[in-house]
């Protein structure tokens, strides 16, 4: 196989980003936008010692769960790489490779569930955040980067989004543009606009606006003033903040940030629970579905009333604070100071008494309980997608609570890390969440239990 070959090709399997798989010639084919079950006329555009990568010419035999996608950019957009399969066959996909990745792990569990989807798979994001860049040509633009680089594939419409949001961060650029800014060149690193990010409680309706800025002069320009003056005139927009990053970085926010309308916050709710939310502060994308997700949790986790709960990488103390009527105790470790200050105001705004959320790395902060002579009974753990690092685990063996509620935004580092505790808890059944239809991402929430 070499490179501009086209080959017919059988899609044996579906991969960790929903791509199609294919082997030829003792090698695998990964080939984006084909589905398990189809044979494809496929060129291959990249060939590796291991592996290609083909691109679909022609579908020569589709599959039953091959949809239209809703998307006129889906093909070129990196926003979404599910759209060409049925929304069941999507969370058909997300369960086998869950269960496979966990299977390679070896890991002993109970079981698996169906992957619980969402009702109505659209419109779901509560939260957007767009690039803005210069092009060559001089033009500023805003949309989604595009598959595997940095162009920015302009949409009329994206369906993921809250449409709000979506209409909101049109009008915010427009106006932008219209008082001389414009988007940022990331080869030169000059510009004035990086990113918009805009999140709406999806209960609440509430905005926040964020604007990040590569130029910290922007923080004090007039122009600005008149942009918020415009902008307040939407009762639903609560607050404006300009976050500065002129760094060279894929990192959207930096660390500089001026509130220029409001406090700086808005607020959600999960279920009965409300939240404050802050621009750095994580909030899960789909309030629906964490709702959920917590749901879920909680049945597993069976709480009694009397249990001391760690709630760790707690964010804005989300759930920790819906778990708050059902333990003694409550107590939080958050890595981002801003999360943390919410999570704080999130206790007083639920009338929680009996938690506690403190700032800093789990695996710095984690040894502070011990030294207070604090026992958990039972342990959350919501890492981001790196998942738990050696020394949290160990911590968490040696702290020995008798439950451990295990919340992953990803199959790989769950599957490493439950192997690791395998041989102290007994590993209930798990069960996948999709928060994120029409991507390839999933999350898992499964129970431990101390064996005996
Ligand atoms: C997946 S989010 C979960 C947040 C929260 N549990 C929720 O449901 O909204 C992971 C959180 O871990 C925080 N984080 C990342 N690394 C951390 C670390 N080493 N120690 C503590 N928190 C960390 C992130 O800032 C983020 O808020």
């Amino acid at each position: 196989m070499k490179k501009n070959d086209e080959i017919e090709l059988e899609i044996i399997d579906n991969g960790i980003n929903l791509e199609g798989i294919a082997r030829e010639e003792n090698k695998v084919v990964f080939i984006p936008g084909a589905i398990k079950g189809e044979k494809v006329r496929a060129r291959i555009i990249k060939v590796n010692n291991s592996f290609c990568i083909g691109k679909v010419e022609e579908i020569l035999t589709p599959s039953p769960d091959r949809v239209e996608p809703f998307c006129s950019v889906y093909k070129r957009c990196g926003g979404c790489c599910g759209q060409h399969i049925s929304y069941n066959k999507q969370l058909e996909i997300k369960k086998e490779l869950v269960k496979n990745t966990l299977d390679k792990q070896k890991v002993n569990y109970a079981g698996i569930d169906d992957v619980i989807g969402m009702g109505v798979p659209l419109n779901f994001r509560n939260k957007a955040q767009y690039p803005v860049r210069k092009t060559v040509e001089g033009v500023s633009k805003i949309g989604f980067y595009a598959k595997r680089s940095h162009d920015i594939i302009e949409n009329e419409e994206c369906f993921i989004q809250d449409q709000e949001i979506d209409r909101l961060s049109k009008e915010v650029f427009k106006l932008l543009l219209l008082k001389g800014f414009e988007g940022y060149d990331e080869k030169e690193n000059k510009g004035d606009i990086r990113h918009i990010l805009i999140r709406r409680g999806y209960h609440t309706g509430e905005i926040m606006v964020v604007i990040v800025v590569n130029n910290k002069n922007i923080f004090d320009d007039v122009r600005m003033e008149e942009i918020i003056h415009i902008l307040k005139e939407d009762d639903n927009i609560k607050t404006i903040v300009l976050n500065y990053n002129g760094s060279k970085t894929n990192e959207i926010l930096g660390k500089e940030e001026k509130v220029i309308y409001g406090d700086g916050y808005i607020t959600d709710y999960i279920g009965d629970k409300r939240y404050y939310i802050s621009s750095k502060s994580f909030f899960q994308v789909n309030t629906i579905q964490a709702e959920v997700l917590y749901d879920t949790l909680k049945e597993k986790l069976n709480l009694k009333g009397n249990e001391t709960l760690f709630d760790l990488y707690s964010g804005v103390g989300s759930i920790g604070i819906y778990l708050s009527d059902n333990v003694k105790q409550v107590y939080g470790i958050e890595i981002e100071p801003q999360a943390v200050d919410m999570a704080n105001m999130n206790m007083r705004l639920n009338n929680v008494t009996n938690a506690e959320y403190i700032a800093g790395s789990v695996e710095e902060k984690i040894e502070e309980y011990e030294k207070r002579n604090i026992h958990p009974d039972v342990i959350v753990v919501d890492p981001p997608r790196k998942g738990l690092d050696l020394d949290s685990i160990e911590y968490i063996i040696k702290f020995a609570p008798e439950k451990i509620g295990y919340v992953s935004c990803s199959p790989a580092t769950f599957a490493r890390d439950l192997k690791m505790l395998e041989p102290y808890y007994n590993i209930g059944v798990v069960t996948p969440v999709d928060l994120f239809p029409n991507s390839e991402h999933i999350e898992d929430v499964v129970v431990l239990t101390k064996k005996k």
